[in-house]
């Protein structure tokens, strides 16, 4: 993407919190944007569990023509309390990912400076690796069902798809990923080898064959269990790490906590293609009981804001509001949960916007 072309960009705020801290992320992209020259457009888009107890559909017909107009989605959060677990998931969130073929998730996971980590005698310079997740296979396919349900012969399938060039395309973005970011230049894949030996045998050739064109970049290899144990023994020996779906929601999960929490984790779905719609956002769920009170953090949504302009060319603008998050969080910000940060949730979107 060429830098002066006008960036177009979707918000979802979506549920509960979800509109507060992107909010704050917008507030942060409205400042930075004329410091750095880029030109944007926005549109909001009211989905979410609120639309979607109001009519009975999550997105409605024709919001996928009209989403993939735009270069990147920010999204706050989905979950509401009264939609059952996985109408949301499935219909706005997995549909995204899916239909627009983000096929990468990307989690950066960095300690910032003043962020406590549950990590005991670790410090931000132990704590910064990214995880590369598979973002289009394996169990989150949908594919199975349900033979005499309900009854006590009950059987249920849930199939893992793996294809090669799902998973050549990954870890090919991956060692690209890992040499662009120039630290370490080491990429861990994790998978489960020894368990999967068809879907991950297939991911461990893929890597081996892939690996040969990039041999200025080191490579290892983590069963899932083994990772998720070093990354609280040792996180200081990954740099990036590639992983199939499932594996990579799990242990995302154990690297935002280690990070400072999900008031600090911002992901992106990325669709690498030319032209591609990525989307962006903030890891926390919506956090209905905190609606409306500005307790939440927003400083993963302006982080999944300065992916967004990352992935969109403005690498100045995106390290300049990293930069301006850490002097907030090193510097000002009490803590990073939510009610305890010593400000409101808009107090630390005007912090970050002063510190650009
Ligand atoms: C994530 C989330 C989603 C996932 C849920 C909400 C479907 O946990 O982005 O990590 O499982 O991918
Ligand atoms: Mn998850």
């Amino acid at each position: 993407m060429s830098n002066s072309k006008t960036l177009k960009i979707a918000v979802i705020g979506g549920d509960g919190t979800g509109p507060e801290v992107v909010a704050e992320a917008v507030k942060v992209l409205k400042a930075v944007a004329p410091l750095e020259g880029i030109s944007y457009q926005l549109q909001q888009f009211d989905y979410g569990g609120e639309r979607y107890l109001r009519t009975g559909e999550v997105l409605p017909e024709g919001a996928l023509d009209e989403l993939r107009k735009f270069d990147a989605i920010l999204l706050g959060a989905i979950g509401h309390p009264q939609v059952p677990p996985g109408i949301l998931e499935r219909g706005l969130l997995l549909e995204l990912r899916f239909r627009f073929d983000q096929y990468i998730n990307l989690r950066p996971v960095k300690l910032f400076p003043g962020v406590e980590t549950p990590l005991k005698d670790k410090g931000p310079e132990d704590i910064d690796f990214v995880v590369v997740r598979e973002n289009t296979e394996d169990l989150y396919c949908g594919m199975g069902g349900f033979l005499k349900k309900g009854t006590a012969d009950e059987v249920a399938t849930q199939v893992a798809i793996y294809t090669r060039k799902g998973c050549e395309r990954c870890i090919r973005w991956a060692f690209e990923y890992t040499r662009k970011r120039n630290k370490k230049r080491k990429l861990t894949l994790v998978a489960k080898t020894n368990v999967l030996t068809y879907g991950h045998d297939l991911w461990w050739r893929t890597f081996q064959e892939v690996a040969q064109e990039y041999p200025d970049i080191q490579t290892d290899y983590n069963h899932v269990d083994a990772c998720c144990m070093w990354m609280v023994k040792n996180p200081e020996q990954y740099d990036v790490i590639v992983t199939t779906n499932m594996f990579g929601d799990i242990i995302t999960d154990l690297a935002a906590i280690i990070q400072g929490g999900m008031g600090v984790a911002a992901g992106g779905n990325i669709n690498p293609q030319p032209g591609g719609t990525s989307m962006f956002e903030p890891m926390g769920g919506s956090a209905p009981k905190y609606t409306g009170l500005g307790a939440i953090n927003p400083i993963a949504a302006i982080c999944a804001c300065a992916m967004m302009l990352e992935h969109a060319g403005h690498q100045r603008a995106a390290d300049r509001i990293l930069h301006a998050v850490q002097v907030v969080t090193g510097t000002k910000m009490k803590s990073q949960a939510a009610g305890r940060m010593g400000y409101t949730t808009s107090q630390v979107g005007d912090l970050v916007c002063e510190a650009l």
